[in-house]
């Protein structure tokens, strides 16, 4: 045992060691390189362009990139991919610059690059970490296939407002899943080692807040307090860094009066001094320019702001590339903050492997070998299907039986582009799987008739504003009455209808904020026709944020939420629809009943007048409809059915260092084979400050076949009931607790205990 320990601990001081040396070594090149670096060479590497054929997403892109790469003007490329035009800017970087620095290539590889999995609010709802982690692997290896080292993700802001498009782009409402996800992706990217020739350097973003914009609008303010960003807000990044996530991307919006790319308390003092963070800093897309119309100044000063706050790296504005050179004879930098970001930029690139071998990532032959491969595809298809989350089946409606007439019916039934979703920056919609297709591919024996049934869309303008990045949404010129009644005269000849009908994949995403979360168009008179033909109805959503569908929740006997599933959406949709996967996916965000519920989220606090029922005066409810969502964060429905019987702990009482467990017997009572996410709550009922009505603090994915049941257990430590107090202090408290476990965020299990110390 004694010599055990002894191993161990001999290990890990030579692991240490190893890398102290291999950083010594790093710094010892890097301060080398820069002591043959001009001003103007320096400040070079901190200027990260885009040469415009990727997608800009903002209102500029660089000019002149060739020409500023030869002089040693550019550290940086994004939005090219494949590895003929990597390599020729590769090429300029390292032949025709004077110190032949290589250039660093990023993406927004977002989730996936050419083979594309659901979009990450949708992943998430498969609360399965490795599976996430094991997308971002095959992402790494197909960007990397493709000349990409660094990619722009995970993006982990907490999001409570599906106004908000960019919910799509992240995993939801939750700090505790967040962070886990968080991790797991950064792992998937960067792998253990970062010079490998199949791994990335990842980009945590938005930091910070950036899901907290007022009204859901995209680039708004925010404004919250410090209590609320260390406890629910800040875990997922601090997650990232802890993960040793390579680089960070600050967000576009304000954080107490000051925005997040010129903050100096949120990119040094938190993010380095506290936090620890080695890696650099890169503005998000021409952020620091934009703190002129956020009125913190003229390019000159809010350059140098940027600068001094930490910021590295300068996306497209070239605020930095213009004006440090004065701003340092001005005196409003110092070398030093020059110096700093330039070392930190140069040390991303060694860590990468690039002053080693420039082209490492680049190989003519690996995209064919790598790239949207048999398997990567099949990773895709069960990923998206283990993202789908059943939300009602009544009558047992699915799984739908392989035999009959089935009208298969709506505007994204037939369509390739859509499921692809936002920021599928390299996708390629003559790639991806069609629903029709799926049904084929799954239930060839089925007869099938289709009809569009309406347009997502019936309005052009509307049309041409979601599709920001080619042709416009198609639109049928049909009316909707003369395509309603195609589908109903479909439906009326089968045995059962699937409708397959939500948003545009540009109705979410940036730039995306909706104040009404209905179906759009005439998508739900479609829905409403096809309920009064008496036909079993399933509806198969796919759309990237919650949508308010109480009437829908009322209408049809079954709803399947599968968001945008990525390139194999047909087939792993007809796989779960026809009972080849049972359902497993739980929402990661809840879904309001309507828009004024919004902001709406399971781990809110307590009012002083807290609403029990009934229809009581003077209590903290709407008097037009119920507090709760239509749909509680955690819930999503099986084919099988589960119990749970009632929860042992282990003891009543928790002390620091004696942690108890927490065991539930967890039955599949159904008759088909199931996998089921055990949920642990927690509620602190008395504190120094108000602590959240349940907490998500532990989950576990289990299978049960028909009539098996398992022990699921949770160990909870003292660590556990950690929070930061109003002195931003991570502390607990001594007292009294409940426990919960279950299947959703509202039906749980109850229990007590106390901690002492
Ligand atoms: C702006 C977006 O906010 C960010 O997420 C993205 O990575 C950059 N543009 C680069 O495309």
């Amino acid at each position: 045992m004694r010599r055990t320990v002894l191993t161990i601990v001999t290990l890990s001081f030579l692991l240490q060691a190893t890398a102290q040396t291999s950083d010594a070594k790093m710094k010892a090149y890097v301060a080398s390189l820069m002591s043959k670096m001009t001003l103007d060479e320096k400040i070079g590497q901190l200027n990260l362009v885009t040469p415009g054929s990727g997608v800009p997403t903002g209102s500029v892109v660089s000019r002149g990139v060739e020409d500023n790469i030869r002089k040693g003007r550019v550290g940086g490329l994004f939005g090219i991919f494949g590895p003929d035009k990597i390599r020729q800017a590769q090429t300029l970087a390292v032949k025709e610059s004077r110190l032949h620095i290589p250039l660093i290539f990023g993406l927004d590889v977002i989730h996936g690059h050419k083979t594309i999995f659901p979009v990450p609010l949708g992943l998430s709802c498969s609360w399965d970490t490795t599976l996430i982690e094991r997308t971002a692997r095959i992402a790494a290896i197909e960007a990397s296939a493709d000349g990409l080292c660094w990619v722009y993700s995970p993006m982990v802001d907490i999001a409570r407002d599906p106004r908000w498009g960019r919910i799509a782009e992240g995993s939801g409402e939750d700090p505790y899943l967040g962070s886990k996800i968080a991790r797991a992706m950064v792992k998937g990217y960067q792998g253990t080692d970062l010079s490998k020739d199949n791994t990335v350097m990842a980009c945590v973003k938005h930091f910070a807040l950036y899901g907290a914009a007022e009204a859901g609008r995209d680039y708004n303010t925010t404004d919250m307090s410090r209590i609320r960003m260390y406890n629910e807000y800040l875990p997922p990044y601090k997650a990232a860094v802890d993960a040793g996530v390579g680089s960070v991307m600050s967000s576009f919006n304000e954080i107490d009066g000051i925005p997040a790319t010129g903050n100096h308390w949120l990119l040094t003092e938190l993010l380095r001094n506290k936090w620890g963070f080695k890696g650099f800093v890169v503005s998000d897309y021409t952020s620091v320019n934009e703190m002129i119309a956020h009125g913190m100044g003229d390019l000159s000063t809010v350059s140098a702001l940027a600068l001094k706050a930490g910021l590295d790296m300068d996306m497209v504005g070239e605020g930095f590339l213009t004006t440090l050179q004065n701003s340092l004879k001005a005196g409003k930098v110092t070398p030093k903050e020059i110096n700093d970001a330039c070392q930190r930029v140069l040390e991303a690139k060694y860590k990468l492997g690039l002053f080693d071998d420039p082209f490492r990532y680049i190989n003519e032959s690996r995209p064919d070998k790598e790239i949207l491969t048999a398997q990567n595809r099949q990773a895709a298809r069960e990923t998206a299907a283990r993202s789908m989350v059943l939300l009602k089946n009544e009558r047992q409606t699915l799984p739908l039986k392989k035999s009959g007439t089935i009208a298969l019916i709506g505007p994204l039934a037939d369509n390739h582009a859509e499921m692809l979703g936002t920021w599928a920056v390299s996708g390629d919609k003559t790639k991806s799987v069609s629903i029709q297709e799926g049904f084929k591919n799954v239930a060839g024996s089925v007869q099938m008739l289709f009809a569009k049934g309406s347009n997502i869309t019936d309005d052009t303008a509307f049309a041409k504003r979601i599709s920001p990045f080619g042709k416009p949404t198609e639109i049928d010129p049909r009316t909707p009455e003369v395509m309603i009644q195609e589908a109903v005269d479909a439906a009326g000849k089968a045995d059962v209808v699937v409708a397959v009908v939500g948003e545009a994949a540009e109705m979410s995403g940036e730039s995306s904020s909706r104040t009404s979360l209905d179906l759009p168009g005439s998508q739900r008179r479609l829905i409403e026709a096809l309920v009064k033909t008496g036909k079993p109805l399933v509806v198969v959503l796919m759309n990237g944020r919650p949508l308010t569908i109480p009437w829908l929740d009322e209408q049809a006997p079954a709803i399947v939420e599968a968001w945008f599933a990525g390139t194999e959406a047909g087939n792993a949709i007809a796989d779960v629809l026809f009972g080849s996967y049972n359902p497993s996916g739980k929402l990661t965000t809840s879904f309001p009943r309507n828009v004024g519920q919004i902001p709406i989220y399971y781990n809110h606090k307590n009012t002083g007048r807290p609403y029990e029922g009934g229809n009581p005066k003077f209590k903290s409810d709407y008097l037009d409809v119920d507090n709760s969502p239509l749909y509680p964060f955690g819930y999503g429905l099986s084919y099988t059915t589960f119990t749970y019987d009632t929860i042992q702990l282990s003891q009543n009482t928790i002390r620091p260092g004696q942690p108890i467990t927490a065991t539930v017997l967890v039955k599949n009572t159904g008759n088909m084979a199931g996998e089921e996410t055990v949920q642990l709550y927690i509620r602190d009922l008395v504190g120094s400050v108000t602590r959240p009505v349940k907490e998500l603090k532990g989950f576990q994915k289990i299978k049960l076949n028909a009539g098996e049941m398992k022990k699921v257990e949770f160990t909870i430590s003292e660590n556990d009931l950690r929070f930061y107090n109003s002195e931003l202090k991570y502390v607990s408290e001594p007292g009294e607790f409940k426990l919960f476990i279950g299947t959703n965020s509202r039906d749980v299990k109850e229990a007590g205990f106390r901690l002492e110390k």
